[in-house]
């Protein structure tokens, strides 16, 4: 299968929603660390990358994923913030996403950043499911840490599952009011048609093996032939962040998401004044399930593959623009590049 693999791509998953609806705890549970903790003002200022390898899924899913079944070598996820003064970041994700999360806090149901993420969705045509999160907080709620969900509501009293149906059937009402048709997860049969709810608790784990399971399932079934690329031809990627990094100068942070950027390319990449050509020094990365954005020490490596999280260090980036394209030469034509760089 190893040529199969060499040519698949990781799907890359956006993670969308109102403030404090709970997205980087999701996040945080699925790779085990505490970024919410070491957050200024505990909201998700930039965008992040989280590569989570497929057996970390299956490990988290349990019986709910069988690892044999795909072939896709795991999920990126991006962390997006909430809060309303950065919608440019928001749509910067939403763009990048090949599927997305909309994460809603049940108690709290659709806001206007869920408002504004579903225009995202809509306008990139990305598609979503939607985590229904905070189920733990339902009066009454008895925890099952890390259970799949239909688990652990059979397992609830009779009153605590009526109460968090009708807050789950207000959420499947407000996607309807926007143009989508929704339901339980586990009851949709085409996730191209409708839009699969799944009750998650990030607080409890309670439901993230279902939500692995159905975003894996998802892009294996409907992404697959788009996650077919030539994962060695020359990089293109999307600057998430222009940074200083300690002995390296000013950095980007970047998601490649087409070929392979090495450390002896030249690249161009989008600029205040126009395109910006400069060689790679260094390629900077963060070991799997390690958050691009808080990680101190990088490995360096010789090369990155799409779709993955680079930090990339290059003489002449002062100027870089954060959402701004970049683009490796390599063998292709130098002119025609920049002028690529340029148009977008
Ligand atoms: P922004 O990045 O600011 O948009 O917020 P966010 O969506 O990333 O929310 P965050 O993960 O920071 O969570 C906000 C608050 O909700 C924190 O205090 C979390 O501890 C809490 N929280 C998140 N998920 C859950 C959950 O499932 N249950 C409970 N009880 N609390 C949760
Ligand atoms: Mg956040």
């Amino acid at each position: 299968t190893t040529a199969t693999d060499d040519t698949l791509r990781t799907p890359i998953v956006a993670v969308l929603g109102h403030v404090d609806h709970g997205k980087t705890s999701l996040l945080d549970k699925i790779r085990g660390s505490a970024v919410t903790a070491g957050e200024s003002g505990a909201i998700t200022q930039h965008i992040g990358a989280t590569a989570v390898p497929l057996d970390v899924i299956s490990e988290i899913a349990g019986d709910l994923v069988d690892p044999t079944d795909f072939d896709l070598p795991g999920l990126l996820f991006i962390d997006t913030p909430g809060h309303h003064s950065f919608s440019t970041l928001r749509s910067r994700g939403g763009a990048l996403a090949d599927i997305a999360i909309l994460v809603v806090d049940v108690n709290d149901g659709f806001q206007p950043q869920t408002l504004e993420a579903i225009d995202i969705l809509k306008r990139t045509q990305t598609p979503f499911i939607v985590a229904a999160n905070k189920i733990d907080t339902v009066p009454g709620w008895n925890p099952n840490e890390g259970q799949p969900v239909q688990q652990t509501m059979d397992a609830q009293s009779d009153r605590v599952q009526s109460d968090l149906n009708e807050k789950l059937y207000e959420i499947i009402g407000e996607l309807s009011d926007n143009g989508f048709s929704a339901d339980m997860y586990w009851r949709v049969q085409n996730f191209q048609a409708n839009i699969g709810v799944v009750p998650v608790s990030a607080e409890t784990s309670e439901g993230i093996p279902d939500l692995l399971t159905v975003m894996m399932g998802l892009s294996q079934r409907y992404m697959k032939e788009e996650m077919e690329i030539d994962t060695t031809g020359p990089g293109v990627g999307t600057v998430l962040e222009v940074k200083d990094t300690q002995g390296f100068g000013t950095t980007l942070d970047a998601i490649i998401y087409d070929g392979t950027i090495r450390n002896d390319d030249t690249i161009v990449v989008g600029g205040l004044q126009g395109p910006i050509v400069t060689d790679v020094r260094a390629l900077l990365r963060p070991r799997p399930l390690e958050e691009i954005r808080t990680e101190q020490e990088f490995e360096q490596v010789e090369q990155v593959a799409a779709a993955d999280g680079v930090k990339i260090a290059a003489p002449d980036l002062d100027d870089a623009m954060a959402g701004a394209p970049i683009r490796v030469i390599r063998d292709r034509d130098r002119s025609e590049v920049i002028a690529e760089v340029e148009q977008e």
